[in-house]
């Protein structure tokens, strides 16, 4: 008999890491990365999303799935694809989306088989836990003729007119990003129509905003209620977004959309605009339209440690909280935590209004903090938000937040996390971008801390990271004016209730 103690389990490992979300979604340990088949059907929301349940790492990834009434709370289900022993997914059911045949739930997916992927469908039960894959797999057996592509994955489906249509994420070489229009009467026979629209590879950057990559993954096309709709004012024109994550071997990746027309077989782009700025730490994301109309997206907060870590915690990969997208008076998408997620708070604390100094304005303490502050700041001045910090300021992440000089609208956010952490093998690298403030000064600033996840939204612009402060007491959060006034109007922080009260299975 041996007498050496036994492994612990990768579910052992993910629930004793306290960088371990708890408000999230997360998978039961394991690899998660992005959200796929997101609905809401007869009530229930469903995220499916890339699951490796045998390691932290990603490889021959499955479906896993989860099911709330509520957005917030989830329950694990059955996983619902596991790659095939043989056919066009056996080497991975990567991502795509569900939509409603005619009352038939069906996932449309990329089959992975040697090194590429084509599209499949799945058909499901009406509870939405059992999936049998089409015979016809794979649905489109090839790329488009005469077209050199450098990938082809990922998909975004909608009934329009009576029949399916059908983009593909892609990359033309030598062009750039693309998104490959098919339509179809059955999601099984797909012609192909065209590139809906083809970025330019050759160009840009990331920090000059004009930068789309080689190839575009998860392409999603939608149009975004208007923010001010139903309050009386006059309806801004329409405006159709589409959302892809640019993609660049050892360039980088990051989260865009274009704002423009869908005009049927093509789109004509307005601008293009940063989804998060957080790039990589808010990936792949996914919207759907739940039965209130809202647009709902999701995305996959990336790991800043490295392959190591990830093994030695025995999980990898957090889901976004749900956020509700609405098209913003100046032509962006504003983003905020639906309101469900505030239903998780509990013990609120409330700073008076004041004029705000250097001396920083505590804001609570510990590793699950939701924080609402409302400011004004005059031109020229800075806010600082210090998080996750310890009380003699050696671990701390620096969130700033700056309104530009002169009158016109206009300010910026940075996250500083030089001093996140003492260890040196995570990622401190900042993070920083535009956001709106308009001729007020007032600046709408939501912050959710939970462990190792943070997300930050400012007058409606997202950013998105992950810190791993390794002292225990990394937990204090505070303000205070950095530069010219800033005058605090509220601040509200709260604890914020966990979700998961313990040990997952990993196949439920
Ligand atoms: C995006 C992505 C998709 C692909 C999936 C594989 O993160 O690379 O393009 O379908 O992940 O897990």
């Amino acid at each position: 008999m041996s007498s050496r103690a036994p492994q612990p389990t990768l579910v052992e490992l993910a629930e004793a890491d306290r960088h371990r979300p708890r408000f999230h979604f997360v998978s039961p340990a394991g690899w998660l990365n992005d959200p796929n088949g997101l609905t809401q059907w007869d009530g229930t929301y469903h995220l499916f999303y890339q699951y490796n349940p045998t390691s932290a790492l990603h490889s021959r990834i499955h479906w896993g799935h989860a099911t709330s009434t509520d957005l917030v709370t989830w329950a694990d289900q059955p996983i619902a694809l596991v790659p095939g022993d043989e056919g066009p997914d056996r080497d991975g059911c990567w991502s795509g989306v569900l939509v409603d045949d005619d009352g038939t739930p069906t996932v449309v997916y990329s089959g992975r088989h040697d090194e590429r992927e084509l599209p499949c469908v799945a058909t499901g039960s009406a509870d939405l836990n059992t999936w049998i894959k089409d015979p016809g797999n794979p649905v489109i057996a090839d790329y488009p003729d005469g077209l050199d592509l450098t990938a082809y994955r990922d998909h975004c489906v909608w009934r329009e007119d009576g029949r399916w249509r059908h983009l593909v994420g892609s990359g033309i070489a030598g062009q750039g990003g693309t998104a490959l229009l098919y339509e179809s009467t059955d999601l099984r026979h797909w012609d192909y129509v065209g590139p809906l629209l083809t970025g330019d590879a050759s160009t840009g950057t990331v920090d000059a905003g004009d930068w789309t990559g080689t190839m575009w993954e998860c392409v999603d096309l939608f149009r975004p209620p208007a923010a001010s709709e139903g309050d009386g004012a006059r309806k801004p024109d329409p405006v159709d977004v589409l959302v892809f994550s640019a993609w660049d071997a050892g360039v980088t990746h990051y989260p865009l959309y274009w704002s423009g027309r869908y005009r049927g077989d093509t789109f004509e782009p307005d601008r293009l605009h940063r989804l998060d700025l957080g790039g990589r730490y808010f990936y792949a994301p996914q919207s759907f339209r739940d039965e209130s109309g809202r647009r709902v997206l999701f995305g996959w907060l990336q790991e800043g440690r490295d392959d190591e870590a990830m093994v030695a915690h025995g999980w990898s990969g957090v889901m976004s909280l749900p956020r509700v997208v609405t098209l913003g008076p100046d032509g962006a998408l504003a983003q905020a935590p639906a309101p469900e997620v505030a239903t998780l708070r509990t013990d609120e604390q409330r700073r008076a209004a004041q004029e705000l100094g250097p001396v920083p304005l505590g804001l609570g303490e510990g590793d699950q903090r939701d924080l609402e502050l409302v400011m004004v700041l005059e031109p020229g001045a800075s806010a600082v938000l210090v998080l996750a910090s310890t009380g003699d300021g050696e671990e701390a992440t620096v969130l700033r937040v700056r309104r530009d000089v002169g009158p016109g609208p206009g300010g910026t956010v940075a996250l500083d996390r030089s001093r996140s952490s003492l260890d040196d093998s995570v990622d401190r690298t900042p993070r920083s971008g535009e956001v709106p403030i308009g001729a007020d000064g007032r600046v709408d600033l939501r912050v959710l801390v939970d462990h190792s996840a943070l997300e930050v939204f400012v007058n409606g612009r997202a950013l998105t990271a992950r810190v791993y402060p390794t002292r225990e007491d990394a937990t204090r959060a505070t303000v205070a004016a950095e530069t010219g006034a800033v005058e605090l109007l509220a601040a509200t922080s709260w604890a914020m209730r966990g979700t998961w009260d313990g040990p997952r299975p990993l196949y439920p």
